[in-house]
């Protein structure tokens, strides 16, 4: 691996383009062992976290719901089995091909999140699992999920945050002694997740994101912290 992206989210255009490939770009180097990687490096947790963030976001018969940065489908796959229309939204082509081989009737669409292919006010809910942190900038990735929503829509994010500060020193030596480790030995990309944790560290903490959500036009703003902080779902209507 030899371009690891930046962790900025505040670049000029040009710099975006070229952040947004580069994450794109080795989340395609990734994709083959990532769900192995993901079991792995969170000892199974992540999976107890979508199946909450499944009850929270509640799909409904019938309703057309996104997985934005939805990878390898797993909550799309949930979303399907209670009735939903599901549709998997990422740009790393390798991501959902991997994806796919787990044959579920899912739609997938290769698209950035900054830019969605989906008409204004027509999509009944979206979730976004580890995915906001990858975006060159979470502020127009959030407006451009509040775009597409229907009015009364329902968003949900889940993604890393801030530990609980009796937690925080021993998260902080696994997630950087490891982790990197972890991602040389599954993966073979140990600089892969070592970004992984920078863009942890350098992203908003609960109340910074659930800011940033009003900001973009989000209403009924609330987070709940998942295994003490380490991760948080955050929720909000359009
Ligand atoms: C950590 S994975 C999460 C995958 C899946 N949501 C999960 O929870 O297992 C991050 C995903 O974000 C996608 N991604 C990267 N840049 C993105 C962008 N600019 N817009 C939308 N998704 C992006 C990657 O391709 C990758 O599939």
């Amino acid at each position: 691996m030899t371009n690891t992206p930046s962790t900025s989210f505040t670049q000029g255009t040009e710099q975006q383009d070229q952040h947004r490939k580069e994450v794109r770009d080795m989340f395609d180097i990734v994709a083959p062992r990532y769900d192995i990687m993901n079991d792995v490096m969170s000892m199974g947790i992540h999976r107890l976290w979508k199946h909450s963030c499944v009850s929270m976001l509640a799909p409904q018969y019938g309703e057309t719901v996104v997985d934005l940065a939805g990878g390898t489908g797993d909550l799309a796959a949930a979303f399907t089995k209670r009735g939903a229309k599901s549709i998997v939204c990422d740009p790393c082509v390798g991501m959902m091909s991997a994806g796919k081989q787990k044959k579920q009737p899912i739609q997938w669409v290769a698209a950035y999140g900054e830019t969605l292919p989906f008409a204004d006010n027509s999509i009944d809910a979206l979730s976004i699992a580890f995915g906001l942190r990858n975006m060159s900038d979470p502020h127009t990735g959030l407006k451009e999920i509040h775009r597409v929503l229907k009015p009364q829509g329902r968003f949900l994010c889940l993604e890393f945050s801030e530990a609980a500060p009796w937690l925080k020193p021993l998260y902080d030596a696994y997630s950087l002694h490891v982790i990197p480790q972890l991602g040389a030995m599954i993966a073979g990309q140990k600089e892969a997740y070592q970004y992984l944790i920078q863009s942890i560290r350098e992203f908003p903490n609960q109340q910074a994101l659930a800011s940033l959500m009003v900001e973009c036009g989000f209403k009924n703003v609330g987070y709940r912290n998942l295994s003490f902080g380490i991760a948080a779902v955050h929720t909000g209507n359009k």
